[in-house]
Order: C-alpha cells, then structure tokens, then sequence
C-alpha cells in the first residue's frame, strides 16, 4: 500500500543539516574520504566491493569521522564528545553502547552531497538499504542541469539520486518498497542542505496514484549477478524475474509528462520480445526516442544480458540507439551531454 513517510521532526533535520554543515567545513567531502580508504577514484567498480571495511589511512579529526560515518568503527565517548558538535547528538543517528559511540549508518559523501544508508554489514541482509554502487553513480551522472516541475525517484533506497535529482526538480518524489527508505531519504536531504523532497514507501507501480512527473530515474535490481555477487544476493540488488521492468514501462504513458524523460539503470530483456518492440508495445501510441548505453555483460539461465543505462524521451520522434559505455569513470562528472546525443538532442534539453 502506497502510504507517506512520517515526517522527521523538525529539530532533528535541523540537527542534521547543521552536521552536514559541519562535516562539509571539516573537508568531509568525497575526495579526502575516499582517498582516506585508498580508493582511486569514488565513482568506480572500486565501490562494487567491501570499500567501506578497507584501511584507513587519514589521521587526526578526519581520521576520526572516517572510523565513525564510514567504517563503523566505535569512538569512545570521551573522544567523540571533544570531536563532535552538540547538534550530532540531535541528529538521531548516534548510539551510544558500553562507553563507546557509533553511527548506526554510513554517511557517504558524494559530489556535494551526504547520503545516509546501511553500512555493508546491514545492507546486503533482509531488510537493508541499498548502498550506491557504480549503478548508482552512472544515473545520477546522467540527470541533466536543466531544472523541471516533478521528478519521480523509484526505488530511491537511502535517496543517492534522490538527492541528485532534488538539486534540479521543484518537487521530487522518492518512493521505495522499503519502509526503512522514506527516515533515509529525508536524512540524506538534510545532511545535504536540502528540502523539497516527499517519501513514500509502496510498490512501484503504485507510483501511479501520484501524478505525472517531468522525470522519472530507477536503478533496478538486476537479474544479472553484479561483479561477482552471488546470485542470491540481497532482494534490492538482485531481482529473480524481469516483472519489475516490465511494471516500470508499462505505466510510463499515464505517469511521464509531455516530453518527459526516464532515466533507468537496467537490463535490456523484460522478458519476452526484444526492448525496442516491448516499449513499442506499452507506450499506447505516444512516440518514443531511446539509447541504451550498456556496460556489462552476462548471462541469466543460459541468456545472454547487458546492463546498462536507458534514457527514454516521451512525445519526441522516434529511433533506438545502443552503444558500449567505455568512458572511464574517474573524473567524469557528467555524463547527460553523451546521451542526448545519443537520443538526437543537443544537451540543452530537459
Ligand atoms: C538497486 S537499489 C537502488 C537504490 C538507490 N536508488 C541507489 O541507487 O542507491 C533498488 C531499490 O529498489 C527498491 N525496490 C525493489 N523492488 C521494488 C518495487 N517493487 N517497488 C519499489 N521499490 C522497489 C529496493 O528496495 C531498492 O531500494
């Protein structure tokens, strides 16, 4: 059932934007964080495995903060009270245990943004918030500047390209199955600075009962295992069937707007006929440009499957362009300019 997430308290997300203020000030950001766990680059396959439990290599405060918001390393209170400023302990993510304090989650910096999720050891169980991968990384790369009315957010998890997408949106929607998200979400959006964003928990196709929307991004669960995953992996990473892709497409003619445009993270089978003729069949006569930028490769049963990224525009002509992504990761922060080409646009559309 489609039901709205109670709203955090007031001094709480106060507290919280004043963290992430603190945390920004104190060169919590993605470079020196990354950099403390020795990962090259913030937005490669170097994230896909258990980048979070690595070495740290920063010393003194940042050390510190890295231990507790990333690592889930114990403080002992003494220290983390000289370390922390008073609106920390506001902020509802602190606990303290036998004399020591812990984060119960990861505050990730990304771009200029905090996302707050599970850490790997809650994460990949029952229940566990998805924690951003490259998948993630591609789609919040590729939500173009241009600012639009109402962006949809399915699946939002802890809200990483909730939080990207409410940067460009007047009104953005995140809405995942996991009643756990909508608290996430908003704590991202705090942490970040930002407001503007409404969470609901529900099924997808649920989205339906919220209006039309000018975009629309998704990172699905996949059925190809991801680098290596074991195929039982955890419900939010590893999909058993193609029905959600199918459900997702299916109601794209009455959610998008005029013009609208859906950003999804998937693989290019929903199961029956090939892509082109799937979206032809659910788009009910309105006309439909699409690209898929893929980026890997596998096999589900004895089928073969790519992953990747799709960007449909609703109302705009008609054509479908595939290409291998083989831009390198490091460095490149945006990534929309490649795929309106891809889609016939010039890159200044929304
Ligand atoms: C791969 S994760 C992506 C999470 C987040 N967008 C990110 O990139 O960090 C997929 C998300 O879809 C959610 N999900 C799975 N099935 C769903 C469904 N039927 N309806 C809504 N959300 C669903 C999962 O709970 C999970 O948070």
């Amino acid at each position: 059932m489609l039901l709205p997430c109670p709203a955090l308290p007031a001094p709480t997300l106060a507290a919280l934007t004043s963290l992430g203020h603190w945390l920004r000030a104190r060169g919590y950001g993605p470079g020196r964080v990354s950099r403390a766990l020795g990962i090259l680059a913030w937005n490669g396959p170097d994230l896909d495995g258990e980048w979070w439990a690595r070495d740290n290599h920063a010393e003194g405060d940042l050390g510190a903060l890295v231990d507790l918001f990333v690592r889930g390393q114990p403080l002992p209170a003494r220290k983390a009270e000289a370390l922390l400023p008073k609106e920390a302990w506001g902020a509802g993510i602190l606990v303290e245990r036998r004399g020591d304090v812990l984060a119960e989650g990861i505050i990730l910096p990304l771009g200029a943004d905090l996302v707050w999720t599970d850490r790997g050891d809650r994460s990949f169980h029952k229940g566990g918030l998805f924690l951003p991968d490259s998948t993630s990384f591609e789609l919040r790369r590729l939500i173009p500047p241009q600012r639009v009315r109402r962006h949809l957010d399915l699946g939002a998890g802890g809200g990483a390209i909730t939080v990207a997408a409410a940067r460009r949106a007047e009104e953005t929607v995140a809405l995942d199955i996991n009643p756990r998200g909508g608290e996430a979400v908003q704590r991202t959006m705090a942490l970040s600075n930002l407001s503007g964003a409404v969470a609901y928990s529900g099924e997808a196709h649920e989205a339906r009962a919220l209006g039309r929307f000018d975009r629309l991004s998704f990172v699905l669960p996949l059925l190809v295992p991801w680098h290596g995953m074991a195929s039982a992996g955890p419900e939010h990473t590893i999909s058993a069937s193609s029905d959600l892709l199918v459900q997702v497409l299916e109601m794209l003619p009455s959610l998008m707007s005029p013009g609208g445009l859906v950003l999804l993270y998937t693989q290019d089978w929903a199961g029956g006929p090939p892509l082109p003729m799937v979206l032809d069949l659910v788009m009910e006569g309105r006309a439909w440009r699409g690209a898929y930028w893929w980026d890997q490769q596998g096999t589900w049963g004895k089928r073969p499957v790519r992953t990747g990224c799709l960007a449909l525009r609703l109302d705009g002509g008609r054509g479908f362009v595939e290409q291998k992504n083989e831009v390198p990761d490091e460095g490149v922060e945006d990534w929309w300019p490649h795929m309106a080409a891809m889609l016939g646009e010039s890159g200044a559309t929304n």
